[in-house]
């Protein structure tokens, strides 16, 4: 059996004919592939408009700069990738750590809290963690009464659907971004992409990707106009050829992802040391399957757990460490707040397993392994 690692993709030969045939074509970069990729990801996630670009961070940092003012107070999860926090930062706001609910995701009622302490807060950052959609009444609920501006990070969470309402659809929000990187649930190699509702902003993120920059009909034939400091975080027509042909498949790795979540539900249903972090729901499209391993009763350290499992060929991942305990963050003088559920969390938190491509026998195999290393 060859290694098992905690996520990967699946290319297939249509894939590789998407890429081959662009690769063919005259446009390699910001051709009609990009378009076609950005109205296919908005029709599927059910928003107006859609903006890709190089990677899930360049998404978060052209939506901050959209979307926030330097100096605004954001409230955001402690338990997601770096980029989350670090886009406020880059849009020169202050990130707000709130602290997580039992599912891993940013806990709602907790911001709700914090909005009336604090009116001067202006947004907030929710992520559905692992893919498991953040409760939407009350997004709803808190842009209505508070008025703040909200980001969805649906890195984790694309064809996830809360009650109808699909992850990225910005229902409740101003706008949404997700990455196709090759752990996700569809690949472009490195990608990016916002969506959003809103016209206005989708036109300043479009120049915001491209430098900032302008050409409009009137003007001279080699003539543009740079009206603010953007970047180059354009993606390619073959990344986007490559999104395509993935995009077609998506369903199914959700469906693959979600029987695959049911297998490990059903497998540590009894087991007295090793709890998944949710179950089964209809709703998460299963990003990462996290289960809760309390190591004070176990005769094995995390560590050694991680090493041993590695020994036999198995990856395991740990999602996240609290982002606000790291350096960079102590330095900005965060680090001594009271998270208990996040702390809590991070002890017993490990990402096993879980891609489309894993097969039945080797996920038997992990399932075995884990719980002997485990014990109970
Ligand atoms: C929740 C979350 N947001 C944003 C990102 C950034 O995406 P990318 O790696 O494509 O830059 C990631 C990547 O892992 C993520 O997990």
């Amino acid at each position: 059996m060859s290694f098992i690692p905690y996520g990967k993709q699946w290319i297939g030969e249509e894939d590789i004919d998407a890429i081959s045939e662009t690769l063919r074509s005259d446009f390699l970069t910001t051709g009609p592939k990009v378009a076609e990729f950005e109205k296919a990801v908005a029709e599927y996630c059910g928003a107006k408009y859609a903006v890709a670009v190089c990677n899930g961070t360049a998404a978060l940092h052209i939506a901050s700069l959209g979307l926030l003012k330097p100096g605004d107070k954001v409230l955001t999860t402690p338990n997601s990738f770096l980029a989350t926090s670090n886009a406020i930062l880059y849009a020169g706001a202050k990130p707000l750590f709130v602290d997580i609910q039992e599912n891993g995701n940013i806990d709602l009622d907790l911001c709700e809290e914090a909005l009336q302490n604090d009116p001067t807060i202006e947004a907030l950052y929710a992520v559905h963690f692992s893919g498991n959609p953040v409760e939407q009444e009350k997004l709803e609920s808190l842009k209505a009464k508070y008025d703040i501006t909200i980001l969805e990070d649906c890195a984790h969470s694309i064809g996830a659907e809360y009650e109808g309402i699909k992850a990225g659809s910005c229902t409740h929000s101003d706008a949404s971004i997700f990455s196709f990187h090759p752990v996700k649930h569809m690949t472009t190699g490195e990608g990016g992409m916002v969506t959003t509702n809103d016209e206005a902003l989708y036109e300043h993120l479009k120049m915001l990707r491209n430098h900032g920059m302008v050409k409009t009909p009137d003007m001279k034939p080699w003539e543009y106009e740079m009206r603010e400091l953007g970047f180059n975080y354009r993606i390619t027509d073959i990344q986007c050829a490559l999104g395509l042909s993935q995009l077609k498949k998506l369903n199914d790795f959700i469906e693959r992802r979600r029987q695959l979540a049911q297998r490990y539900d059903e497998a540590f249903a009894d087991h007295p040391n090793i709890e998944p972090l949710y179950r089964y729901n209809g709703r998460s499209s299963y990003h990462l399957y996290v289960v809760l391993i309390d190591f004070n009763k176990t005769d094995i350290s995390k560590e050694e757990l991680f090493v041993r499992i590695g020994e036999r060929g198995i990856g395991l991942q740990l999602h996240y460490m609290p982002i606000n305990r790291q350096p960079y963050y102590r330095r900005l003088g965060y680090g001594e707040e009271s998270l208990p559920n996040m702390d809590r969390y991070y002890e017993r938190c490990l990402s096993i397993p879980l891609y489309p491509k894993l097969k039945v026998e080797e996920q038997d195999y992990v399932i075995e392994n884990l719980k002997e290393l485990v014990g109970g």
